[in-house]
Parts: C-alpha cells; sequence; structure tokens
C-alpha cells in the first residue's frame, strides 16, 4: 500500500515528463530473470581473524558475484532491494537503453527498500564491464556494492582461464570495523583513499594458474577515490583492451594508469616453472604494495601468446570529426557551496564541486536541465577543461567516446567511457550522439560526483 501511494505521488509530480519503466510491476508477474541480485547487509571476514560489521552485498553469501553476459544477446536481471534504503543499480560502461541505465529520477525511480526492479537490455559490445548503485552512491559502493561484469565476445579468443579482479579498497580501522567513510577536506580535494586493498574482497589473495597458460586478466578498478598505476610483474603480459575496448596494438603490462572506474584486460603467458610467481602490483609513492599472486602450477601447458585471436573492435560508431559541433564543459569549484537538499538518494552534506558553474542539486526528483542538448545521429567534440589542480575520472553513461588530444601530454586514441582528466588539463574526445535518452555525465571519484561535479547531457531525436 505504501509503495503505491508513494509510486502515485511521483507519477503525479514533475518526474513524470519521462514515463519510467515499471521495471518492480514486471519483476514480481513474469518468469524468473537470466540472473537474480538481491541488496542486502553482511558481516564479512575482509581481514584475516576479524569480521567486518555493516558491509553490503549484491549475495548473501560474500563478494558480488560476476555477472556474464553474451555480446548482442538480450539478458534480465532482477534486482531485489533488501537494504533497509533505497538503491538502483548502473551497468557501467553499457551502452544500452536509457530507461535500463539506472540513475534515480533521470531514468528510473530508487528501487525502494523491499522492492524490486527487473533490468533488461541486450549488450552491444564485448569487454569487462562493472556495476554498482547510483544511490547514496559513496555509502552503499564504500560498504562493498561493486561487481564486474564480463560480456563474451561471440568467438572464443582462446584463453585457458578467465579471471575477473575486482579490484579496490575498504576504509576499515585496526578492529576491522568500517571509519568515517569520507573526510570532508578531502571530499575538497583529491578524495579519501581506503586503508585495506583488496582484490576480489581479499588481501593478497593467491590464484592458481597452469603453468605455461594463457590468462585473462580483467582488472576493473571499482574503488571510490583512488587513481592508481598497476603493473602485472613476471610472466609475460600484454594489456589487449582498456575500458572493453580492445587496443589496436598490445601495450606492455608495466605501466596501467587506472582511475576509479577503469578497467583493462591483460594477457598473461604464465611461466613455466612453479618457482616463478606472478604478481599484480599497485605502484604508490610511498612503495609498492602487492594486491595479488598468480601460482603457476603443475607441467607447463607450453602454450603461446601468439596464439591468441585479436578481440574483434567493439561497434562504436567513428564521429564525423570535419562536421562536429565542439560542446565545452569546465570543471571548477562550485560558485555557490549551499548545502544539497536531502534525498531519497542520501547527500554528504557539502557542495564543492561544479561542471559549466553549476553544482549538481543532488539525486532528486528534478526536472532538471542537461549541460547539454545533443542531437541524435550528430558528432561531437566534448572539450573537457579542468581549472581545478585535482584529478577527476570523467564518465558519460551510454556512450563511448574517443580520446583526441590534450594541452598536457600525448594521448592514446583510446574508446572509453571513463577518461582521466588530470590537474588543469584541456582534453578533446568525440563521440557519435547515437543513443537517445538523458545519460548521467560525472567524476567518478564519488566524493565529487556527490559533491556537485556531475549533470547530464540528452540525446534527443
Ligand atoms: Cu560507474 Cu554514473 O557510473
Ligand atoms: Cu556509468
Ligand atoms: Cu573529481
Amino acid at each position: 500500500m505504501l509503495d503505491l501511494s508513494r509510486r502515485e505521488f511521483l507519477l503525479g509530480s514533475a518526474v513524470t515528463a519521462t514515463a519510467f519503466s515499471l521495471g518492480g510491476v514486471a519483476a514480481s508477474q513474469a518468469q524468473a530473470a537470466d540472473h537474480a541480485l538481491g541488496l542486502g547487509m553482511l558481516d564479512y571476514r575482509i581481514l584475516p581473524n576479524m569480521v567486518t560489521k555493516g558491509m553490503m552485498c549484491f549475495a548473501p553469501d560474500g563478494p558480488p558475484p560476476v555477472l556474464r553476459f553474451k555480446q548482442g544477446q538480450k539478458t534480465s536481471i532482477d534486482v531485489r532491494n533488501e537494504l533497509d534504503e533505497a538503491s538502483v543499480v548502473h551497468w557501467h560502461g553499457l551502452r544500452i537503453a536509457n530507461a535500463m541505465d539506472g540513475v534515480p529520477y533521470l531514468t528510473q525511480y530508487p528501487i525502494e527498500s523491499g522492492q524490486s526492479f527487473r533490468y533488461e537490455f541486450t549488450p552491444p559490445d564485448a569487454g569487462t564491464f562493472w556495476y554498482h548503485p547510483h544511490c547514496n552512491t559513496l555509502e552503499q559502493m564504500a560498504r562493498g556494492l561493486t561487481g564486474v561484469m564480463v560480456v563474451e565476445e561471440a568467438e572464443d579468443p582462446g584463453f585457458d582461464t578467465d579471471l575477473p579482479l575486482n579490484i579496490r579498497d575498504f576504509r576499515l580501522g585496526s578492529d576491522g570495523q568500517f571509519i568515517a567513510l569520507f573526510k570532508a577536506r578531502n571530499a575538497a580535494r583529491g578524495g579519501t583513499l581506503g586503508t585495506v586493498s583488496t582484490v576480489n574482497w581479499k588481501v593478497d589473495p593467491v590464484y592458481e594458474v597452469t603453468a605455461g597458460s594463457l590468462v585473462r586478466l580483467r582488472l576493473a578498478v571499482t574503488d571510490v577515490t583512488r587513481v592508481g598505476r598497476y603493473e602485472i610483474e613476471g610472466g609475460e603480459a600484454q594489456v589487449i583492451a582498456i575500458d572493453s575496448n580492445p587496443l589496436p596494438k598490445p601495450m606492455p603490462a608495466s605501466e596501467i594508469v587506472l582511475s576509479p572506474g577503469q578497467r583493462a584486460d591483460v594477457a598473461l603467458r604464465v611461466p613455466d616453472s612453479e618457482d616463478e610467481a606472478v604478481r599484480l602490483i599497485l605502484r604508490r609513492r610511498n612503495g609498492s604494495k602487492v594486491l595479488a599472486r598468480f601460482q603457476p602450477k603443475g607441467a607447463s601447458a607450453g602454450r603461446d601468446l601468439r596464439e591468441l585471436k585479436p578481440l574483434p573492435q567493439n561497434p562504436v560508431a567513428a564521429p564525423d570529426l570535419k562536421n562536429a559541433e565542439v560542446l565545452e564543459f569546465v570543471f571548477g569549484w562550485s560558485p555557490e557551496g549551499d548545502a544539497p537538499q536531502s534525498s531519497l538518494c542520501g547527500t554528504l552534506g557539502y557542495t564543492f564541486w561544479s561542471i559549466n558553474r553549476t553544482a549538481w542539486p543532488g539525486d532528486l526528483p528534478g526536472p532538471f536541465d542537461p549541460l547539454a542538448t545533443l542531437k541524435l545521429g550528430k558528432s561531437y567534440i566534448l572539450r573537457l577543461r579542468n581549472e581545478t589542480p585535482n584529478d577527476h575520472p570523467i564518465h558519460l553513461h551510454g556512450v563511448s567516446f574517443q580520446l583526441l588530444r590534450s594541452n598536457k601530454r600525448k594521448l592514446a586514441p583510446l574508446v572509453t567511457d571513463t577518461a582521466l582528466l588530470q590537474s588543469e588539463e584541456t582534453m578533446d574526445v568525440a563521440l557519435v550522439a547515437d543513443n537517445p535518452g538523458d545519460w548521467a555525465f560525472h567524476c567518478h571519484v564519488i566524493e565529487h560526483q556527490k559533491t556537485g561535479l556531475a549533470g547530464f547531457l540528452r540525446i534527443e531525436g
């Protein structure tokens, strides 16, 4: 009853400019979905001999499940919210229909406690992706709600093993319990780092892999803050894709810079000998840290990296640069700093940041104006200008874009959904506006996103 009256209330309000899909209704009636996620609370052992209380999970038994889909095949996911707060789930990097994008009020109503929503989509691209809530985003992600998603290529590229690595920190004290999830003074700067580095919710896990075999490591940085420099040490390793898009030429896996939200697919040829472990290393200013180990086992499979089929390019349209319109976006401080309004999807209580001098007021019913309106099918150059001394990984939903140039450094022409905009950098990226809808556009340092550095682009026909 309560839910119904709430929905009626929402339907009567200004939000209804867009007719949202009532996924919640469908979920209770139709047959089982292909996948199910149950959002809930969990006590779990992240640190040895210590149980962390108050974690949030997608599955009752621990770490977020790896969701596997097939490129070009329709799939469905039932999300049941058993938290005692609202949530929505976003599929980071998937170029799917706007109504399934999982952004509160922009594409759907928040899924309230006790409610369900069925997501249905067909992933057009193959690669490594991830999923996370977009409601009370800092807290829900910080407590554990970040999972890896794999979209498999139609044709198997020929690895022996496929190993997703969900790389993130937790902010835990020495007793293994959560400490303050952020500090305001950090939110106004680079963001608040975690204290415990994990891979797949484990500290320094060891994975046994067949000696001499070919392993696809899928690095996904799902942390709320950390921009990191990663390295695969030992074996023969090459980066073959970044942010789900295959690289024209593989890169050495020695200096992989990944910001929150980014992924790297690495082809690893495991050493022949059990004495030569491979390590995933995080390079930090104050020293390196081993995040995970890959232990060769058994007799060598004798594989060779050259046996792999190159990954097929994803069907991302090439922008028409000659006729592209330039749209400028300035990422800066917040001009006013008003405290945000309270919302079903939480607020951090501060406004520090803005896009084009406007701070996103929070995850509220709106309606709000888009930062820009793009015409369906047309090409655009987004000029991203960072006026701040901090780095901002800028993420766009629904559409992939290509890196063109920077005033600070040479850029590889990568196709991506998340680009690290360095301090004071101006970067041009290009896209074809080929997916209609209202697409969230924000910094993926979640403290920045939740204190103003967010907005959306509208693509209309
Ligand atoms: Cu990874 Cu707006 O999200
Ligand atoms: Cu996203
Ligand atoms: Cu930022």
